[in-house]
């Protein structure tokens, strides 16, 4: 059975969308939870909401020094992580490859790759000599497959999957597990500054003929985060209605 009494979970990119769903999946399920993301103003709102045992940090994930603050502050308020979700994400923007500004791409690596490795680096020595803890990194459909004009984003979730599968097999051993969750199409503040034409053309790209929901992300997230998955890892796994199962994604 599923339960969080007396886990820590530290969750990035909890001010909104798949981070802020499992941050309320895993609190009502009994986790004590730090919210890691820029705005604080929507950390704050949520912590009070969770009702639960919640802490909060606004830092930036690509200020590696600012990051590892954050989580030795987190250990020094609630104690040993057991759960580590490095979710935070960014989109870049859409340029063919010649013309992506090296600036952006950077930026965008610094989110979505170098952020979870600096935060696996910093928590993973202290989860193996508890021999506990599990890691889960947020990839995407742009983590199994290529994306014309988005070659920093298709790279940088190309690579934090490599991160989870290569993290997974130097830390099974000590009884840590590491996995990437592959969100599809999910409606979160990401997809929201799509037209509505555009956001039902990629619901008609579904098998399930839907996009889908943070919390339906979240379910799985916290799964993966929980005891009840602790034979599970080096997993990639989707929750994408089924369009990796198909042939023209
Ligand atoms: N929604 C989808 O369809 C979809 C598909 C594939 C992959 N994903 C991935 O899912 C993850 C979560 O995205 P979402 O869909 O939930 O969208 P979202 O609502 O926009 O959430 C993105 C989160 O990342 C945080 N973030 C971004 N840059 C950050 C930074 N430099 N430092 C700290 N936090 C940062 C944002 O918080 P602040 O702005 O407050 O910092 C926000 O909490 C991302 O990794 C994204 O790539 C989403």
């Amino acid at each position: 059975m599923m339960e969080f009494t007396g886990h820590h979970i530290v969750i990035t990119g909890a001010s909104s969308g798949i981070g802020e769903a499992t941050a309320e999946h895993v609190a009502a399920l009994g986790a004590r939870v730090t919210l890691l993301a820029r705005r604080a103003d929507r950390l704050e709102a949520l912590a009070a909401r969770l009702g639960a045992p919640a802490q909060w940090q606004a830092v930036d994930v690509a200020d590696e020094d600012a990051l590892g603050a954050a989580l030795d502050a987190a250990v020094a308020q609630a104690g040993p992580i057991d759960g580590l979700f490095l979710n935070a994400g960014t989109g870049g923007t859409f340029a063919p490859a010649e013309a992506y500004p090296p600036d952006a791409f950077a930026r965008v690596l610094a989110v979505n790759l170098l952020a979870p490795f600096h935060a696996v680096a910093r928590v993973l020595p202290v989860m193996k000599a508890r021999r506990r803890g599990a890691i889960l990194v947020t990839g995407s459909l742009a983590s199994e497959r290529g994306m014309a004009n988005n070659v920093a984003y298709v790279a940088s979730k190309h690579a934090v999957l490599g991160l989870a599968r290569a993290i997974a097999l130097e830390a099974a051993p000590f009884g840590v597990r590491c996995n990437c969750v592959v969100p599809g199409f999910i409606e979160t503040e990401m997809l929201s500054g799509l037209p509505h034409d555009a956001l039902q053309q990629l619901a008609a790209k579904v098998p399930q003929g839907r996009t889908g929901s943070a919390q339906e992300l979240a379910a799985v997230a916290a799964f993966l985060l929980s005891d009840a998955a602790s034979h599970v890892t080096g997993q990639s796994i989707a929750v994408d209605g089924g369009l990796l199962g198909t042939l023209t994604v």
